[in-house]
Order: structure tokens, then sequence, then C-alpha cells
């Protein structure tokens, strides 16, 4: 089967890397990938929005599966673009419906959506322009700090923690005109919880869903939590507070009440939910959803994942996911991101990366990495993820760690303490 995967970080590098190891896979392009997916199969230089030339390429190149790796063409609706076009009803595609991109796409809905659903999120309101005054004086009467929170997708910036009432207003304001463009036209602001965070992550046909390992993903710049919001620093995976107690909780009052509300609002949602949660006090509340896979948590996740990765897919179409399986490694997992200098702020890219053959036993997955004649450069913020294993989280850092120090680049940067507060 000749397959299209969608997107050019380190998630689809690791995608591509466990496709490819499938008996089922045939060919595999990735638009528009990187220098690392182009390891694993073919690049075609195709924007992952632009759906009539995915259309095009996906029938030229007989593909029947297309496997969507972030969150923006979801939520502009490539799923309803691809199901609405007779010509394509052969071909399947991992990912939600766009009513379903909507748990992302707009974070009033998918509050809605849990209020209706009893799924145990941070209590809240909501404001729009219109309301500017209502907001101004809630905000002045709501405990510190206020979580505010552009509705629309802001490239994971749209999230603001104010710290004194003053600010929150500030930034309130600055929402409201335009600071994150159509994102900021709605504001939800919400209790601040204080817990510890971490991912879990299902693939759903809408009805049944299968359980992939979680995560904790590291997402400050700085070492011990400081700093800027970054798209993760790291990530381990299984996470030892995630144990069965919590586990069952986060199935009985999270997953099973949100696959639920998807049936009851009859959403068609035929690939990966994230949940973002967070554990206060021993109960699991829901951050967020994101209708895709982490990125670096799927790094450490897909390693894990023992069994083929397309034939779990395919079951997602074919109504058999319910008997299917995920067997996890039962090592851990730890990724590592390589940054350049000055990320998530400006940063330069076009520097050369150099040591990589110096890697030995651990994965490389490359997010911001372009191939010039015989050098790669660096070509984003987020550079290189290495994935390590070992038997302790202590242990699979270390790995990537020494790994780490042995590629050079102009400006690199990496946190040390990924998994640091796990033991
Ligand atoms: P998001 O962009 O939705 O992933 O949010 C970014 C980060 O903001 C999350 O990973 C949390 O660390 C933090 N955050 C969001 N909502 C809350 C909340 N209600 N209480 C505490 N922290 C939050
Ligand atoms: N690592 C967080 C995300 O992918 O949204």
């Amino acid at each position: 089967m000749n397959i299209l995967l969608l997107g050019s970080g380190g998630r689809e590098h690791a995608i591509a890397w466990k496709l490819a190891q499938s008996s089922l896979c045939s060919r595999l392009f990735i638009a528009p990938g990187n220098a690392g997916t182009a390891l694993c199969g073919t690049n075609v230089s195709l924007s992952p929005l632009d759906f009539p030339a995915l259309r095009q390429f996906v029938l030229s190149e007989d593909i029947r599966l297309v496997v969507v790796g972030p969150e923006e063409p979801l939520v502009r609706g490539i799923w309803d673009f691809f199901h609405q076009d007779t010509a394509l009803s052969h071909v399947r595609l991992i990912g939600p419906s766009l009513e379903g991109a909507r748990l992302e796409g707009s974070k009033a809905y998918a509050k809605i959506f849990m209020q209706e659903n009893n799924i145990p999120t941070a209590a809240y309101r909501e404001f729009s322009a219109g309301e500017r005054a209502d907001g101004i004086e809630y905000l002045r009467n709501h405990a510190l700090p206020i979580v505010l929170k552009a509705d629309g997708l802001a490239a994971g910036k749209g999230v603001i923690i104010a710290n004194t009432h003053a600010e929150a207003i500030a930034e309130f304001e600055a929402m409201l005109s335009g600071k994150f463009g159509s994102a900021g036209e709605t504001i939800v602001v919400e209790e601040f919880l204080q817990g510890i965070e971490f991912s879990v992550f299902v693939l759903t046909d809408g009805h049944d869903f299968l359980l992939l390992p979680e995560a904790k993903d590291y997402k400050r710049i700085g070492e011990r939590d400081t700093g800027l919001n970054t798209g993760g620093m790291g990530a381990v995976s299984p996470v030892p507070f995630a144990d069965d107690t919590l586990m069952k909780k986060v199935l009985e009052k999270i997953i099973r009440p949100t696959i639920n509300g998807i049936q009851q609002r009859n959403i068609t949602y035929q690939g990966f939910i994230f949940f973002g949660l967070i554990v206060v006090n021993g109960e699991p509340f829901v951050i967020e959803y994101n209708c895709r896979l982490g990125d670096p948590e799927t790094e450490v996740v897909i390693p894990r994942i023992q069994d083929d990765l397309l034939s779990l897919l395919l079951s997602v179409h074919d109504g058999t996911l319910s008997t299917q399986r995920i067997t996890p490694d039962t090592r851990t997992a730890a990724t590592v991101m390589l940054v350049s200098g000055g990320y998530p702020e400006d940063y330069q890219k076009g520097k050369v990366i150099r040591g990589l053959d110096a890697v030995a036993d651990s994965l490389v997955f490359y997010a911001g990495v372009k191939p010039s004649g015989d050098e790669l450069l660096t070509d984003g913020g987020r550079v290189l993820a290495i994935t390590s294993f070992a038997d302790s989280i202590p242990e699979a850092t270390a790995i990537s760690n020494r790994h780490a120090e042995l590629i050079h680049f102009d400006g690199k940067y990496f946190r040390r303490d990924i998994g640091l507060d796990l033991y």
C-alpha cells in the first residue's frame, strides 16, 4: 500500500521511521518532509495545506492512506475535503473531521464539550470582542494567577498565565486587539490549576479506541522548567506517576466520556486524540485536547510501540480496532531536543550539523534539518531529537545527553534535566 504522510517535524520523522518498517508499506511519501523523513521514504514538495495539490498527488501515485501529522490541515478541514470527493472514496485518512478537529481548533468549543460530558477541566468563562468591559470586570475579581487562552490556533503561543490583574487585563486587551489575529477574537479565561502535567494519546475510530504509551513533555526553554514556553524540549515515556490508579481515573473520567461525547455529537473521528492532562491532588484534569500526536512526545511514544503501526492505522477504517493490541516496550524512552540558540525567540538557520556519525545506540529524529550538498544544515528552532532506551529515566536521559554533547552546530542548546523531576 502506498502512503502519504503530511508534516515536516521530528514527529513526522518518527512516524515515517515506524511506517517504513511495516511489511504492508509499499511506497511512503512525505509532504513536505525533512532530511530525516527522506531516509525513510520519498519527500514531495507539497504543502500540507494545499488540498487540491495533495488530491492530485494521491490520485497520481495511487495513495491509499493519508496520515496527517500536524493540526493545521485537520483544523482547516482536510478530512472533509477528502471525504466529499467521490474520486477519493478509496483513500483513507487518519485524522478527525472538521468538527472533531475543533476540539483543538477552538478552546471555547473544547470547554463546552467537556462541560457537556462532565469531563474534569479548569473552571472558565469565555469572552468575545463585544464583551470587553464584562471581561475586564471579571478579570479584576479573578483569583491569581489567571490563565488566558486565545480561542483559535496560535502556533502554541496563545496561552498566557498572568500573575497580576494588570498583566491579565493588558493581555486580554492585546488579544482582543488582534495580537493573535482572528485566533484571539474569543478568549477563554480559566482558573489556574497547580499540578503535574502529562500527555495521554489514543487512536480511535470514534467508537473504539486504543491507548498508546503515555509521555511527559518538557515545554519550557530553561532547566527546572523556567523561561519561555517552546514546542517541547524533551520527553519521557513511560511516566512513573501514571500508575494503574491514575490511569483508571483517566480512562473512566476523561477518555471514555470524550469518546461518548464524540458519538453523541455524531462527530466522525478516525485518528489520534492527545489529552494534555494535569494531575491535581491525585485527580486528572484536561488542560487541552489536540487532534494529532504530540511533538516531541511522538519521538518516545512511537519507538515504544512494538506493533505494526500501519496495521493499527488501517484498523481505524475497517472496523477492527477493537481486535488490536498495543504492546509497549517495557523500557524507558527519553528524548532530548537540540535547538538553535535564541529559540523560541529569534534564531539563525543554516548552521552546519556535525557529529551525527558518533551517535551509535540512540535514535536520531530530525526536526529542522535540511540537506545541502553532502552536509546537513539547521533549518528550524527545534533541530534534532535524540531518543534513547534504558531501564530507567536517568539512564535513558544520560545516553541522550551524552550524544547531544557529540553533535555540534553553532548555537546548539539542550536541556540537561529532562525527566529529572520524575526520579
Ligand atoms: P497549551 O498551549 O494549551 O498547551 O498550554 C500551554 C501550557 O499552559 C500548558 O502546558 C500548561 O502548562 C499551561 N496551562 C494551560 N492551562 C492551564 C491551567 N488552567 N492551569 C495551569 N496551567 C495551565
Ligand atoms: N508537545 C506538545 C504538543 O505537541 O502540542
